[in-house]
């Protein structure tokens, strides 16, 4: 049914990768329903997500947050207070709770629907790759969907058929004993940081991933790259783009105009 992998669900989580290049087939509107329906099963704080979805490609594309352009839909996931405020007033109450901590539950609630539609997504014999600039994007996905005030998109996804002839690898991870720990946080040896970045770093110079992608993040002006594809990996790679601070952190702003408050 439905095109249907009939994998189990741990190969699922194990052979995930995220997809961008999609074939140009379509997905039916019973197929999305029934990985929208999953998605909406995951477990919820308060039921702050939202959806909106469309195939329209220049529509998403014009949003500027890398959209791939073979995606045949394109998702955005909201934290969603309208609709909970709707609810408190048909009951005679209102929201004065500070917004910061609904947020903080709203995220976690969209998070878990993101994470189900994904692996839904995957049980379908369909990929995804989520776009982390969405946020910053809020005011244009506003005017382009409709969405009022107080309904603030967290993530973008891409989704669709994948093109196998586009191989992609599934990329490593952290060794798990130094992401889990019973009864005590294990506070990290230098030698532990090493097998972390070793495990990440290899993996992803083995997959050649940042030379054949030729990506790198600049450095800051007047600094020297004396990295070069060779030995430029995942460590670098997150360690630039952390440490890169700018003037203020935009999100607030973003937040502010989209209609939330925040207790100082
Ligand atoms: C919140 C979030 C934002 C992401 N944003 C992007 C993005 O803008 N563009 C992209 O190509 N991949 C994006 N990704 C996908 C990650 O790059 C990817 O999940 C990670 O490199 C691990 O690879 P895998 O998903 O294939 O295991 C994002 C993932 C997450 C969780």
């Amino acid at each position: 049914m439905f095109g249907l992998k009939h994998k189990d669900i741990f190969q699922i989580m194990h052979d995930r990768r995220s997809i961008r290049s999609f074939l140009d087939k379509p997905i039916s509107k019973e197929v999305l329903d029934k990985i929208l329906e999953a998605g909406f099963r995951a477990p919820f704080a308060a039921q702050l997500c939202s959806v909106v979805y469309t195939r329209d490609k220049e529509k998403a594309k014009s949003l500027s947050i890398g959209v791939y352009s073979t995606a045949p839909v394109f998702l955005v996931f909201f934290v969603d207070f309208v609709r909970l405020e709707k609810i408190m007033k048909a009951r005679g109450y209102e929201n004065t709770q500070d917004d910061m901590m609904s947020l903080w539950l709203g995220i976690q609630d969209v998070s878990l629907v993101v994470e189900n539609v994904t692996l839904a997504a995957e049980a379908m014999g369909l990929g995804s790759v989520l776009l982390g600039a969405t946020p910053m994007r809020a005011r244009k996905i506003s005017e382009l969907f409709g969405v009022p005030d107080r309904v603030f998109p967290v993530v973008g996804m891409c989704i669709g058929y994948p093109d196998e002839s586009d191989e992609t690898e599934i990329r490593p991870r952290f060794p798990l004993k130094y992401n889990a720990f019973e009864d005590q946080y294990s506070n990290h040896s230098s030698e532990d940081i090493q097998e972390c970045m070793k495990a990440m770093d290899e993996g992803y110079l083995a997959q050649g991933y940042y030379i054949k992608k030729r990506i790198k993040v600049p450095l800051l002006e007047g600094e020297e790259d004396g990295i070069g594809f060779d030995r430029y990996s995942w460590s670098e790679h997150i360690s630039r783009k952390f440490r890169r601070r700018g003037e203020s952190n935009p999100l607030f702003g973003i937040l502010k105009k989209q209609g939330f408050v925040f207790d100082e």
